[in-house]
Parts: C-alpha cells; structure tokens; sequence
C-alpha cells in the first residue's frame, strides 16, 4: 500500500543517486528516498549520472501524481553540482533539503588498492558532499534554513565484513567528521546537517554483487535477524528531512537491524547453529 500525506508539503528537495536500480518495490536507497518524498508533499529533484535509470523513478512519481524533475549530472562535477541546485531553484523557487545518497564502492585494502581507484571513491562519495553543498546552502539560507542528509554506512563506524574497502571505509568515516563540523558551522543559519549509517540492507546493487551465502550472513548477523531494505532508510531520511526533526542535527542515525549494538560474541548464541 502507498502511504501518502504532507510531512514534506511545501519543500523543495535534492536528491542524489535517485535513479532507480531495481525495479518494482526492491528499490535502491535514492529511489524510495524520492518516492516517500513526493508521496509526502516535496517537490524533488531526481539528480542522477545514469539518465535512464532516472527516467523509471520520474515515472513511477508521475503516477503516483507527485511532482519531480530530473536532473542528469555527476556529483563529482562543480558545475554540474552549482547546475543541481539552480535546476531545483529555477524549477521549484527555493530549496529546503539536499540528501546526498550518491555511493560508490569496490574491493581493495591500503596495500593493494590502485591509486586512481581510491581517488574516484574519495571523489564520489566524500568529496560530493562538498560540492553539492557548496551551492545548496546558500539557497537554503535564502529561505530561512534547510536539512541535509548525508549517506554514511555502518562501515564508517566498524570495519566492515566481506572483502576490504578500504577507500569505502575512508570515505564514509570522512562523511560523519564533514557532517558534525557543517551542523556546527552552519546551526545558526538553521540548516540541520544529520547522518544516516545504513546497515546490511538488501538493496539492488548489494543484490548483484553479494553470493547467497554472504547474503545470509549479512541478513543474520544482527539482533533482529531480517533484512533492511531501501524503505527502512528512506524513512528515517524522511523524518530527518521534515519539520518533526527540526530540533535535530548533528546526529549520526544507525539503520541496521540492531548491528551496531552488538559485538560478534553477543550474536555467538544466534549464529553458531546454521539455520
Ligand atoms: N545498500 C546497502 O546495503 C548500503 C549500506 C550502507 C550504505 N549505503 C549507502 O547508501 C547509498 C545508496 O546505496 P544504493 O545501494 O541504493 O546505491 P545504488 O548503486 O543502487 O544507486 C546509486 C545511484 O547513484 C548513481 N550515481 C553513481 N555515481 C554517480 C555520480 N558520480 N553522479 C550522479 N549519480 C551517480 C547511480 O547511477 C545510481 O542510480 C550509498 O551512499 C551507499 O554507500 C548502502
């Protein structure tokens, strides 16, 4: 069931990465980020590189009678960042929140990882932050204030399981420090700046890139024992966004089953026996 109503009414919104990569309700993070918006009352921005995978969320809104329009750049580009944001402005009037969802990842520790590689990672995920912000900021001043959601991970905050990332790992860390310093700075402008750290959600891309076996352990290895999906993220973003939040910033909100509240020997009774 579609649940709709005006949490977000009167808002301009950003989103990154709001492409769709699945399809039908197994959506990526930046898809049912965009759908719950508009289904709430926000005029989005749907920002992606991939304009096709862009063109299936503007429809999916379209039908759903939200209101959306796309914006086909790369978040590691400056000028396709100040575009973003006048893109939203010349068509919305204003912007009210900037949720930065775009994510890459890839496999590679310190000592193997190619020097190029950790660059564009860096570059995708922390250095966009910046960028995007750069410009939407002062129009959010404009208008008395705004939100910014930033996607960090779990993997910012632990080591995460499976193959290294390091560079994923630099990244997503480096957005919790940029974050707790830019709702520091910019508190008095009345811009909120919060963090999301997604857990094992079972998402489109995690879907492609993960075995059956490793699926199951990412789905058991936390207290609550099931998968996270895109939905799960989107609403906690969605709160953060809308006025419920607006004595909230500078927080970093873990959505992940529980993970986080457990070490690996609190979890032992759970996982020793196969299911
Ligand atoms: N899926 C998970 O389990 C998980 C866990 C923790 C954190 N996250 C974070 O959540 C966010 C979304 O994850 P997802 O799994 O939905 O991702 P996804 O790969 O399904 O979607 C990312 C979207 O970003 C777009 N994109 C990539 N590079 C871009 C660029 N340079 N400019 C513009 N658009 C670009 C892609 O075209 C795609 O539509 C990421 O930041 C990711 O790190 C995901």
């Amino acid at each position: 069931m579609t649940t709709t109503g005006n949490r977000l009414e009167g808002k301009v919104a950003i989103v990154t990465g709001a492409g769709a990569t699945g399809s039908g309700e197994f959506v990526g993070i930046g898809q049912a980020i965009s759908l719950l918006f508009a289904r709430q009352g926000a005029k989005v921005l749907l920002v992606d590189r991939d304009e096709k995978n862009a063109e299936i969320t503007l429809a999916q809104i379209k039908e759903e009678g939200g209101d959306a329009t796309i914006f086909v750049g790369d978040v590691t580009n400056i000028d396709s960042c100040q575009e973003m944001t006048e893109a939203a402005v010349s068509a919305y009037g204003k912007l009210n929140v900037l949720v930065n969802n775009v994510g890459i990842s890839g496999p590679g520790s310190v000592t193997d990882v190619a020097e190029d590689f950790w660059d564009t990672v860096i570059d995708v995920n922390l250095k966009s932050v910046m960028l995007t912000s750069k410009f939407a900021i002062p129009e959010m001043i404009k208008d008395g204030g705004g939100s910014i959601i930033n996607l960090s991970s779990i993997v910012g905050l632990r080591a995460g399981g499976g193959r290294p990332s390091h560079a994923y790992a630099a990244s997503k860390g480096g957005i919790l420090g940029l974050s707790n310093s830019m709702a520091v700075h910019y508190g008095r402008d009345n811009i909120r700046v919060n963090c999301i750290a997604p857990g094992h959600v079972y998402s489109p891309m995690v879907a492609r890139h993960s075995s059956d076996e490793m699926l199951n352990l990412r789905r058991r290895a936390g207290p609550l024992g099931f998968d996270g999906t895109a939905w799960d993220v989107a609403y906690a973003i969605l709160f953060l966004a809308s006025d419920e939040a607006r004595w909230i910033s500078g927080v970093t909100l873990p959505v992940d089953g529980g993970l986080l509240a457990a070490t690996p020997l609190a979890m032992y009774p759970y996982l020793k026996d196969p299911e």
